[in-house]
């Protein structure tokens, strides 16, 4: 039996990315972010509510990372979702990870996660109370332990992780079960 739960985000999965940026003396900060994702062939969109100190400095140096959350840091991701730059200066220090400058955007790549987005700032915008913030992927940093024999990234090795809403669980991605583009093409004959 179908039952109405009323009014959800109830995607699944929902990513967990880490938005990267620089603060005030080139303080890196980090912040986990489920309401977000791809929109575009170039294009990611974050939903950040206004206090957020990702918003300012992103508002700030026009750029930010978003890397891909992998399992083997899940307690330094969910921290960047706890703590906040406002209060924590040394929020990312805090975490133990290391960062680098990005070759491409005034935002900071964090070097333990395996696949990171470079991202050029297109445009803030209030909406619905939430402050969208899009931007254009310049460039993709990953480890090459993440990539197959021809260069590109294997998502089976990335060991990502995924967000769920209902009951806030981090789920691991599982194996991959069927080639995209293909798997329902037999239903498109006869
Ligand atoms: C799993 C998870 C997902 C989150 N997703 C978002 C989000 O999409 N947008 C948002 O504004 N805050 C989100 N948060 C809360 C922020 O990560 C949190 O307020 C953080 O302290 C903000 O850091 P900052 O102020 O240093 O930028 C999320 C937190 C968790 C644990």
């Amino acid at each position: 039996m179908l039952k109405d739960l009323g009014s959800l985000p109830a995607g699944f999965p929902m990513p967990v990315l880490m938005v990267g940026t620089y603060g005030d003396n080139d303080t890196v900060n980090v912040m986990n972010v489920a309401w977000g994702g791809i929109c575009g062939m170039d294009k990611i969109a974050l939903n950040l509510a206004p206090d957020r100190k990702t918003l300012a400095n992103i508002q700030a140096r026009k750029a930010f990372t978003v890397a891909l959350a992998d399992a083997a840091h899940i307690k330094e991701a969910d921290f960047f979702g706890i703590a906040t730059g406002n209060k924590m200066p040394d929020k990312f220090a805090r975490s133990g990870l290391t960062a680098k400058k990005s070759a491409n955007v005034d935002a900071p790549v964090i070097q333990e996660f395996p696949l990171t987005m470079e991202c050029r700032l297109e445009e803030v915008r209030e909406c619905f109370g939430e402050m969208r913030v899009v931007g254009t992927i310049v460039n993709v940093v990953a480890d090459e332990k993440v990539l197959d024999e021809k260069g590109k990234v294997d998502a089976g090795k990335l060991n990502a992780v995924m967000f769920d809403q209902f009951r806030n669980g981090y789920y691991s991605v599982g194996e991959k079960i069927a080639q995209a583009w293909n798997a329902g093409a037999a239903l498109m004959k006869g």
